[in-house]
């Protein structure tokens, strides 16, 4: 009986990443389910789906210790690494720090880089392993007011081509998401100009959702001779408006 093929996603218990686990598991994963402060949702989905779910791993990504530990409850053969936590930090460049960037590069940078590195090993043990980057359009056109974060998503997308060549021939690719899932902050909140302005930006007239993210997890999961690629799912917009986004 052939066994399942492993998979590890990060944020994997709320919205685009939980959509991520959900589609997995549909296409035959078991997934580890890492998350930080949500893990009574985390348990909730290994509740729900005992068959798909591998284990629950709560771990601080902004510790390079419990980045260590994450990548050893593992075990010994990991199919597929999707790097999707992330913050979302705003704020005008003037008003920030140069603490503020090195937090966000810590964690939207930094801890995926270091995970792809100490899950090596695992990723090494299974034939036709690799790893997907949730990135962001702002890697390409930085959003005002998100420059820290467009930043560290766009180190990101580099970082995917250098891997993808430097650790072939396990494939590494990227994801860049339009908006799928309203910010959580509350703003562009329903009924307002904001959500209107960024509605009309979109071509295909709506947002994306955490399982449009999910078909392209899944796609570039399977996709044996593509690496070093990142997949747009962004409705449209990149490609309407000549490179400015919504
Ligand atoms: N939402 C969008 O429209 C959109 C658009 C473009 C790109 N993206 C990208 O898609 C990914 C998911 O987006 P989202 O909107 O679902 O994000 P989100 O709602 O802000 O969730 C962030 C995720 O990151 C985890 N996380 C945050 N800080 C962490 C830390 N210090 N240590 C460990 N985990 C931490 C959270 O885990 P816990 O909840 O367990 O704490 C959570 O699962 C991100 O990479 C984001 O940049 C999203």
């Amino acid at each position: 009986m052939s066994q399942s093929p492993l998979a590890l996603v990060t944020g994997g218990a709320v919205r685009v990443g939980r959509g991520i686990v959900l589609a997995l598991i549909e296409s035959g994963y078991r997934v580890w389910v890492h998350c930080h402060h949500s893990q009574a949702e985390a348990k909730a989905l290994a509740t729900e789906h005992p068959d798909g779910i591998a284990g629950v791993c709560s771990a601080d990504l902004l510790d390079a210790n419990a980045r260590a530990r994450l990548a050893s409850v593992i075990g010994p053969r990991l199919d597929l690494l999707v790097n999707n936590a992330a913050s979302f930090e705003r704020g005008a460049f003037v008003d920030r720090s140069d603490d503020d960037l090195r937090r966000v590069l810590e964690l939207n940078l930094v801890a995926p880089l270091s995970l792809v590195r100490s899950c090596l090993p695992a990723l090494r043990n299974a034939p036709a392993a690799s790893v997907v980057n949730i990135v962001d359009l702002g890697a390409r056109n930085p959003w005002a007011g998100l420059l820290d974060h467009s930043i560290s998503k766009s180190a990101l997308e580099t970082a995917t081509a250098g891997l993808a060549a430097e650790l072939a021939p396990l494939r590494v690719n990227a994801v860049a998401p339009g908006t799928v899932a309203w910010p959580a902050d509350g703003r562009a909140p329903e009924g307002s100009e904001a959500r209107a302005r960024l509605l009309a930006r979109i071509p295909r007239g709506q947002i994306g959702s955490p399982e449009d993210v999910a078909q392209a997890v899944c796609f570039l999961a399977r996709a044996s001779h593509v690496s070093g690629h990142t997949l747009v799912v962004d409705g449209g917009s990149t490609a309407a408006l000549g490179g400015a986004h919504a």
